[in-house]
């Protein structure tokens, strides 16, 4: 039990340690949120490219190819939900744009490989997609 072991803990940790396993223990799992403060909207403009999205997908700032297969993405900055299914924040959308059928069950949108830092900069940059 978590109690017992607390109580028996709780004088060796002293205060200070005791709050921590405290907080540890009512903070639920860790937050996952990624923070996007290091990504990079140009590298995820490059990367729409580089990756194919703009074979499926038109973008503002791409003149060529505009795919049509998925939805423009033009406003996407704009929409409250990523396929009208999911919320569309940042902590959703990094997963999304890697591994969709993970998410959207059924989907068209294919797995794309990327590494984590790939998926926060296309992330970034579909974020800041809005008309002008
Ligand atoms: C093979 C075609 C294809 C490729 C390649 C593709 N997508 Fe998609 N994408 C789709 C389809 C189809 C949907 C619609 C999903 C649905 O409704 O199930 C979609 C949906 C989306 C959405 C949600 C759009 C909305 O209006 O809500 C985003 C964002 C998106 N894709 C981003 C990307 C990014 C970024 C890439 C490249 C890393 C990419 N896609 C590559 C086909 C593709």
């Amino acid at each position: 039990m978590a109690t017992d072991f607390l109580a028996r803990r709780a004088p060796a940790l002293g205060l200070t340690g005791l709050f921590t396993v405290l907080l540890a223990a009512c903070d639920g799992p860790p937050d996952r949120t990624p923070t996007l403060s290091d990504a990079d909207v140009k590298r995820g403009r490059q990367l729409v490219t580089d990756k194919g999205c703009v074979a499926c997908h038109s973008f503002p700032d791409v003149q060529w190819p505009r795919g049509g297969l998925g939805p423009s993405l033009e406003n996407f900055g704009r929409q409250g939900l990523i396929a009208g299914r999911l919320p569309n924040q940042p902590g959703v959308l990094v997963r999304f744009v890697r591994d969709a059928p993970a998410h959207l069950p059924g989907t068209a949108m294919p797995a794309i490989p990327m590494t984590d830092q790939e998926a926060r900069d296309v992330t970034a940059y579909l974020l800041q997609l809005k008309p002008r």
